[in-house]
């Protein structure tokens, strides 16, 4: 608290609080300064604070004659003050920032024969097959008789082909359900994991805006081996899940979705209870990842993280175990790279440790997210147009994945593994404490860097957790994901991640846990030329921060690599600047969590 009496902040003044002109500040405290010419600034924090939230600030020019006539004893009234905006925020709004157990009372059960109660059926369909719907289909029949000619004259009509990504929706008259709709598989030969997910998503989606309660989903074509079935449940009530859930924490006339319930059609005799579990499981992720990345960096503070964080370890206390690390124990070990990124800002820093613990656990990895709630750039500000500082809430969703898949990994217990999940969360500010371009640091391994770019955070931050992972928490496979670069957006654009490692096999593994994911990932290559051409050399210190702009994002991965110790420790990094938000999709994506919750589950195999 000392801290905030003794610190004097440099406001502009804003033109309507010149004009109501009454503020008697104490000598002391406050002064007026004239800059050379006619611009005022006011200096004071009582001041600053008493702006209402949301107020513009602007520096303002007044001829010097009137500069003079309002010197301090113009300045009378004072408004109530408040203590700050942030507090204001923190205490008005009792916002989650992210939900454990989000789905209230949705149900999803597995049902035999389509249920009496149903008012919208849902069928998926193969590339191929829609074509080929006759008038008198058997199975259409099956469910309601007539529903294969009303069906059949959709198809005709729309052009429904069964491409993925397609379905038609009609409604009908005359049949036990309202509502019929066929979602497209695509090619029944490259049908990926993801696409039964789709099925469910679309279902409960079209089920919410039709205004129904009860929805019955299946596959057209029941004929499959069980455990294929299964597989195929698992991601149709995963879908399900994740179809008829909308984040409205931030709306002040939220109303709840209608979808209650949803029957998945199951072949006789197949009980999908554990499989439906599963996909809840892996929906309660993907939405926390997801909430935790769309909501306002006044809500996702790193405290915020470190409270989800426990809210996990607390929910599955027989696996789980989580430890905050304050910011003396950080500096305690000596982590001045993460520390100096946190310096200017008033949000505590918190270093998040949860782990997750099979009984039978033999192998122990762990996933290091980037955390931070919000970068504005530091003294390297982001400015401008394309900078995009306003959406730099986002900038946690590295450890929004990492908790996503802690998540499904709590509820769906894989054995072998025990899983370390680790995030170094702070905020990148701008202040007179802050890290100044060309400070130097020093991490917890020793290695000194020059920063010679404040906004090049996030690297700062990994190096001490990725020393963490290695040394404190004893992992032999680590595994980064960040937003870390506008450079891998530049290469790979939107919707594709990057993999970044110099060992084969890992990467081979992350490729197939983001291919049963449905996840994009390229991987790149580690050139480590660059090191040098790239300009990370520096002659004061170990390293630069920051290379030259081209090859930007293998750059980042290059000074990671450099927290690695052990020659037999594997380690990959994954940049998701890209697919971590989609306009087009409603924003915050959820991505990265179930490839990191598949290869979790698989290092235990
Ligand atoms: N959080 C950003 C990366 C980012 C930028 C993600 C845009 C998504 C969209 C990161 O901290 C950053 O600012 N990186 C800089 C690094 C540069 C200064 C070397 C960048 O990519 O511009
Ligand atoms: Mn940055
Ligand atoms: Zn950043």
């Amino acid at each position: 608290m000392l801290r905030f009496a003794s610190r004097v902040t440099t406001v502009a003044l804003n033109a309507s609080v010149t004009t109501r002109a009454a503020y008697a500040p104490p000598a002391t405290a406050c002064f007026i300064a004239a800059a050379p010419s006619t611009t005022f600034l006011v200096h004071h924090e009582k001041f600053s604070t008493m702006m209402p939230p949301g107020t513009p600030r602007a520096s303002i020019s007044v001829p010097s004659s009137i500069g003079r006539s309002i010197a301090r004893p113009s300045i009378r009234h004072r408004a109530p003050v408040r203590s700050s905006t942030r507090t204001f925020a923190a205490s008005g709004g009792d916002y989650p920032p992210g939900q454990i157990q989000p789905f209230g009372d949705l149900v999803v059960a597995g049902a035999e024969a389509l249920p009496a109660d149903a008012q919208m059926l849902v069928l998926s369909v193969c590339e191929g097959d829609a074509e080929k719907l006759s008038a008198d289909d058997k199975t259409l029949e099956g469910y309601a008789p007539g529903l294969a000619a009303v069906v059949k004259d959709l198809v005709d009509e729309q052009e429904f082909k069964g491409a993925a990504g397609s379905s038609v929706f009609t409604r009908v008259a005359g049949m036990p359900f309202k509502h019929v709709g066929l979602v497209g598989l695509g090619d029944a030969d490259a049908i990926t994991g993801d696409a039964w997910m789709a099925l469910g998503k679309e279902a409960t989606a079209q089920a919410t805006k039709a205004k129904v309660n009860t929805v019955a989903v299946g596959k057209y074509w029941m004929g499959d081996e069980e455990a294929a079935f299964r597989g195929k449940a698992n991601g149709i009530a995963a879908g399900a899940f994740l179809g008829s859930f909308e984040d409205s924490r931030f709306k002040s006339d939220a109303k709840p979705g209608s979808v209650k319930t949803v029957h998945v059609l199951t072949q006789p005799g197949v009980d999908v209870t554990p499989e439906i579990a599963a996909g809840k499981a892996k929906a309660s992720g993907v939405v926390l990842t997801k909430q935790l990345v769309a909501a306002p960096p006044n809500v996702v503070t790193p405290t915020a993280l470190a409270t989800v964080a426990k809210q996990i370890a607390d929910a599955f206390p027989e696996t789980c175990s989580v430890k905050i690390l304050e910011k003396e124990e950080c500096e305690a070990m000596g982590m001045g790279s993460y520390l100096g990124v946190s310096e200017a800002s008033d949000e505590p820093p918190k270093f998040i440790h949860l782990t997750y613990k099979a009984k039978d656990a033999k192998k122990t990895v762990a996933v290091v997210g980037k955390g931070l709630t919000f970068d504005s750039g530091g003294y390297n500000i982001k400015a401008g147009a394309g900078s995009m500082i306003e959406m730099m809430k986002f900038d946690m969703g590295g450890a929004g994945a990492t908790l996503g898949a802690a998540r499904i990994i709590a509820e769906t217990a894989p054995p072998g593994v025990e899983a370390h999940f680790i995030i170094a969360s702070c905020e990148n500010m701008i202040g007179s404490r802050g890290l100044r371009p060309g400070d130097i640091l020093t991490a917890s391994n020793g290695k000194t860097i020059e920063v010679n770019n404040t906004d090049a955070e996030g690297r700062l931050t990994l190096a001490d957790a990725l020393v963490y992972a290695e040394k404190t928490a004893g992992a032999t496979s680590i595994v980064d994901v960040a937003t870390l670069t506008g450079a891998i957006i530049v290469g790979l654009g939107p919707e594709v991640a990057g993999i970044f490692t110099p060992d084969d096999e890992l990467a081979a593994e992350l490729e197939a846990s983001a291919k049963e994911a449905g996840e994009l990932f390229w991987r790149m290559p580690m050139q480590e030329t660059y090191w040098k051409s790239c300009g990370m050399t520096s002659e004061f210190a170990d390293m630069k921060n920051t290379g030259s702009r081209g090859g930007g994002a293998i750059t980042a991965a290059l000074f990671l690599k450099r927290y690695i110790e052990k020659k037999e420790t594997k380690w990959g990094h994954l940049d998701i600047a890209g697919p971590v938000w989609d306009d087009k999709k409603g924003g915050a994506t959820g991505f990265a969590a179930q490839t990191l919750a598949t290869w979790i589950a698989s290092q235990g195999k």
